[in-house]
């Protein structure tokens, strides 16, 4: 297994291009040869420390780990552990990290990886903080994305729902921008539109095309990919707004009868209303393969982190 150049994973641009092609060739040969990975990483230990809510994240992060031949250790919410006591994050990572061989990590606080990547023993993945970043996500979805167009590059990508509060869609386009002719449609209520700083530094600076536009049908037709989000319920200030905006888009039959024959449907899930349930049966289709390619994508990594050979 080829090492990655880093030593934790806080940040999608961590990993180089170079370093996503590899990591996504280990993914598909794991799929195709599972066996032969069994044991690659017995006696190893994985830590999945998450201070927020998590079904696909935290669980295929075990699932991976599990598969390796290793074992996982944890907490799924902030309460049973020690912080409910006052405990800091530096402090919590400080001893979790002699308990484990790597640790992932899910925290509400934007930053907080960073804080718990300079206390660790051991290297740290983000999985998720706040409503910054979610690269293990983006790996999950260039894999998905790699498996069901065989490229990267030359693909218009229509985000639609919470691009504010969204951390998937933060960094997938952060992931997105560095490859050839990549086009962005934007689909947000005003509200939930990309934040500036997304704009300026990721957009902008590398010269990509995008539009916002709050209407799902008008580019339909345009899309190779379309990406679905949930509204962030949680990262709302007021019930009120968010009542008013989590039902903005929803996707169903009609409004994919534009679209292309071979467009990729995908979201990160969960689901809430914004994908009737009715478009599951469309061979467009492709969130529960998705959140299976997790799993792969996330042995690959975990190999790669721990620099199993
Ligand atoms: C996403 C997340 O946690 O940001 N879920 C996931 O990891 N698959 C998306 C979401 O919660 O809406």
């Amino acid at each position: 297994m080829k090492k990655v150049k880093t030593r934790n994973l806080i940040d999608i641009k961590d990993l180089s291009k170079e370093d996503i092609d590899n990591l996504i060739k280990v993914a598909n040969d794991i799929i195709k040869h599972r066996e032969k990975y069994s044991h690659k990483c017995d006696g190893k230990i994985l830590a999945t420390l998450f201070f927020e809510p998590s079904t696909r994240t935290r669980l295929s992060f075990e699932s991976a780990m599990l598969r390796l031949g290793g074992k996982v250790l944890g907490f799924s919410e902030s309460s049973s552990s020690s912080t409910a006591k006052g405990e800091t994050l530096a402090d919590t990572i400080r001893v979790v990290s002699g308990y484990s061989d790597i640790i992932a990590m899910r925290h509400p606080k934007e930053g907080a990886p960073v804080v718990a990547a300079n206390n660790s023993l051991v290297p740290i993945i983000n999985a998720g903080d706040g409503g910054h970043n979610h690269p293990t996500q983006t790996l999950t979805d260039l894999l998905t994305i790699s498996r069901e167009k065989k490229r990267l590059d030359n693909l218009t990508i229509g985000l639609c729902g919470d691009l504010k509060f969204g951390r998937t869609i933060h960094s997938l386009i952060t992931a997105m921008s560095r490859y050839d002719n990549i086009k962005f449609i934007l689909i947000s209520p005003d509200e939930l539109k990309i934040p500036d700083y997304i704009k300026t530094e990721v957009l902008e600076k590398n010269k990509i095309e995008y539009i916002e536009t709050d209407n799902i049908e008008d580019y339909m037709d345009q899309l190779d990919i379309l990406y679905m989000t949930r509204v962030q319920k949680e990262r709302f200030f007021n019930e009120a707004d968010y009542q008013r905006l989590k039902d903005y888009y929803i996707l169903d039959n009609y409004k994919l009868s534009k679209a292309k024959k071979d467009l990729c449907i995908l979201h990160p899930l969960p689901r809430v209303n914004e994908i009737s349930t009715e478009v599951d049966e469309d061979s467009r289709a492709k969130y529960f393969e998705q959140a299976y390619n997790g799993v792969y994508i996330r042995m690959a990594l975990i190999l790669s982190l721990l620099e199993v050979e």
